[in-house]
């Protein structure tokens, strides 16, 4: 499974770089306000900074929600860096744009899935991704991760080539349920990676270790 981080936060995504596991990052509207990042030139540059620090797909939001302003946008987004994904929304026009792209051979991250058959339409137009959103859907006492079993089912029976990209993933045990069910890749914040770090055998053995060590040495 790749791990992608879901920040526009220039420290962190070097954080999780400098870890050595980072695959791609995902950045959304709301994400890049939360930075201060305002203003297209702003905003482009900022991408283009990110795409610098890591090696892997960095998806970068359409605001428009007609097709022809998501192409337009889509396509100025593309030529920014060859790792940019075009993020685009599960909505009419959406679906439009993405099938337009993929016959372009522009890559997209279809956005904002809370169904499978929105997850369906999305493999169907031919987007590089699909992003169900586990994390918000569990906010509403519905089970997130068997959207993400349901997905896989679905994607299995027909082959097709979309990678599922769970998303709004919170926590580590997201990561790790994620990874069994199949996804091909999880964007989440950094502590959800972090997370997956920790054990209280593994920091007591290691003080023991450490302790023997220096009583002989
Ligand atoms: C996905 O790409 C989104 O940026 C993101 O995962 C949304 O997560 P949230 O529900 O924690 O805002």
């Amino acid at each position: 499974m790749k791990f992608f981080i879901d920040t526009a936060n220039i420290d962190q995504i070097k954080e999780a770089q400098d870890l050595g596991i980072l695959d791609g990052v995902t950045t959304n509207p709301s994400l890049m306000a939360k930075e201060g990042i305002t203003g297209e030139e702003n905003i482009k540059n900022h991408y283009i900074k990110i795409c610098e620090i890591v090696d892997g797909d960095v998806s970068a939001e359409v605001i428009s929600t007609d097709f022809e302003g998501i192409v337009k946008e889509g396509e100025a987004l593309a030529e920014l860096h060859d790792q940019i994904v075009v993020k685009v929304p599960m909505i009419k026009e959406g679906v439009k744009a993405i099938k337009y792209f993929s016959e372009k051979g522009i890559r997209t991250n279809c956005t904002l899935v809370f169904s499978v058959g929105q997850a369906l339409l999305a493999a169907k137009a031919g987007a590089t991704y699909v992003s169900p959103f586990i994390g918000r859907l569990d906010d509403i006492s519905t089970d997130g991760l068997n959207l993400i079993e349901e997905i896989r089912l679905v994607y299995d029976n027909y082959m097709f080539e979309t990678q599922i990209l769970a998303a709004s993933v919170r926590h580590t045990m997201h990561v790790i349920d994620c990874a069994k069910i199949g996804a091909d890749v999880m964007t989440g914040p950094l502590s959800s990676i972090e997370g997956l770090l920790k054990h209280p055998l593994t920091d007591s053995g290691l003080e023991k270790f450490l302790a023997d060590y220096n009583k002989n040495n």
